[in-house]
């Protein structure tokens, strides 16, 4: 209703309506609801408010706050999250740090950010609600440097400033014209084409979001060897929040599905913008194109499962899990490349497996997998035990670098350096959102997937993302080299961190190993 017939775009569309990312939060009558699962029937004669209505310059107050801690990187999930947390104001003013920091946690279970990896939007928080953010603390920032760094860290130009904390980073379907047909992936592989979102899902046939009781598989065995070290990892969601979208007016060019952000590689090569023009041109009407939660886990690429056998001294073999007709030598050959970018003495082979689509244009797919088991290696720990305050380093392909230290606590420390730092803020949140997602790699994240090769796990609470409460504290330290080319860094954070984080849980020999790093 909102989005679609009032054409209001800051309340976003993650997963409706499962119900499960709090992109769509909305107030009704001054408390926070998910908006994709309230029936409009259920509100009728209640107010109803978006960030767009928020009271008393409040929108811009969080906004400040987030562009200050670095809090919102795409921006999709923030608008969701400003309307959680603006309900936690006190009418009886500032609390304290620690008061905040507490119901903040507890109301971001409604929610999930893939980028951030929570702690500034944990940061920005503490300083509303504890009364800090009376001036524009985001001032005296160059907001052209930090876009740079955020293009650098998220592969693809990024906005960053209160607007997209706003939720107006343009994303594709938020500009669709409110008269654009809507096109959503059928079942056959073609699209059902209708005026409404609504209609078009009834005439797909939409598949209704699930979630498996299935553990994540393994399809890859480690070749047979006598391997210091062995991992095998499962096919992994690259759970962007924003699902792929694009719209396109007959005879015109499509709009971009990576309008404020990289998607972590994976709409790379969505074919939205295509089909978009295709079906504009078809019916020469404007045609908006959107995928559902579960078309972007059934349509769109995953991490390729691994597995890794390494002998003492780095010589080894890395077997690479492809699904699908099997990939030529021009494409593997660049594979191979960054392998050895990392990890010298791995043979890199594929081997066939039966399962969703993989792509190596996800973050640092397949290299980050070598540069762990080498990591680690390299710092001498080849038996299981779990070893904790162990500094471990990785220097990325890009000539980025990150150290990451593990700690007893299940707290986590990085020191980044990626050339110019640029913006200090963003290389910082962007380091932190690597080793949320590092954490959550080594730990909880995997899908299920049948014998088939049928993705079980459809809904977005079902990829094993940290949530605010899993995730312990991230202490990222930044260096800077003045003059130096800047590079990515935070690609080398989340290997650096993956591979402290699985010496800390003494080496399991499979990803996800279960581990939950910290109590919350
Ligand atoms: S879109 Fe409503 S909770 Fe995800
Ligand atoms: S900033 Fe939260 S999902 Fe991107």
């Amino acid at each position: 209703m909102l989005r679609d017939r009032l054409g209001i775009r800051t309340p976003k569309d993650g997963c409706s309506p499962q119900g499960q990312c709090g992109c769509c939060t909305v107030w009704v009558d001054g408390s926070p609801r998910v908006s994709c699962v309230t029936p409009a029937r259920r509100v009728a004669g209640r107010e109803v408010t978006t960030l767009d209505g928020l009271p008393d310059g409040r929108a811009d107050r969080w906004a400040d706050a987030l562009v200050a801690c670095g809090g919102s990187q795409c921006g999709f999930c923030t608008p969701g999250i400003v309307m959680r947390l603006a309900a936690l104001e006190s009418p009886d003013g500032p609390v304290s740090r620690s008061a905040a920091v507490a119901r903040v946690d507890q109301a971001l279970v409604a929610h999930l950010c893939r980028c951030t990896g929570w702690q500034s939007i944990e940061e920005a928080a503490a300083r509303v609600l504890g009364g800090e953010a009376d001036r524009p603390v985001s001032a005296g920032r160059d907001l052209g440097a930090a876009a740079r760094r955020a293009a650098l860290e998220g592969g693809a130009p990024q906005h960053v400033g209160p607007e997209v904390a706003l939720g107006l980073g343009g994303f594709a379907d938020d500009r669709a014209p409110l008269d654009a047909r809507v096109a959503v992936p059928s079942g056959d592989g073609g699209y059902a084409v209708a005026d409404t979102l609504g209609e078009a899902r009834r005439l797909a046939g939409k598949v209704q979001g699930r979630r498996t009781t299935v553990p994540p598989g393994h399809p890859v065995e480690v070749p047979p060897g006598q391997w210091a070290l062995t991992l095998r990892t499962a096919w992994v969601e690259p759970a962007y929040v924003e699902p792929d979208a694009s719209w396109c007016m007959p005879g015109g060019a499509p709009t971009s599905p990576c309008a404020n952000g990289g998607a972590f590689g994976g709409k790379k090569r969505s074919p939205v913008g295509e089909v978009a023009r295709r079906l504009a041109d078809e019916h020469g009407r404007p045609v908006r194109v959107l995928w559902s939660r579960e078309d972007v886990v059934r349509l769109g690429p995953k991490r390729p499962p691994v597995a890794i056998g390494m002998a003492a001294d780095g010589s080894g073999v890395l077997r690479l899990g492809v699904s699908g007709p099997a990939w030529t030598e021009s494409e593997m050959a660049p594979v191979r490349e960054l392998v050895a970018a990392v990890a010298p003495g791995l043979v890199v082979e594929q081997v066939p497996v039966v399962g969703p689509p993989v792509s190596t244009d996800l973050r640092a797919a397949v290299w980050a997998e070598a540069a762990v088991v080498e990591a680690v290696r390299r710092v001498g720990r080849h038996t299981s035990g779990a070893s904790t305050g162990v500094p471990v380093a990785v220097t990325a392909p890009s000539g980025g670098r990150a150290v990451a230290t593990c700690r007893a606590d299940g707290s986590v420390e990085v020191t980044l350096c990626g050339g110019a730092v640029l913006d200090e803020v963003v290389l910082r949140s962007y380091g932190i959102g690597a080793a949320h997602q590092a954490l959550g790699w080594v730990t909880s994240e995997g899908l299920a997937v049948d014998a088939d090769g049928t993705v079980g796990d459809l809904t977005i609470r079902s990829f094993g993302i940290l949530a605010a409460r899993a995730t312990p504290p991230i202490t990222v330290r930044v260096e800077d080299q003045p003059g130096r080319e800047p590079v990515n860094a935070s690609d080398a954070a989340l290997a650096a961190v993956a591979a402290a984080r699985w010496l800390a849980t003494g080496l399991a020999p499979a990803w996800p190993t279960g581990a939950v790093p910290h109590p919350g």
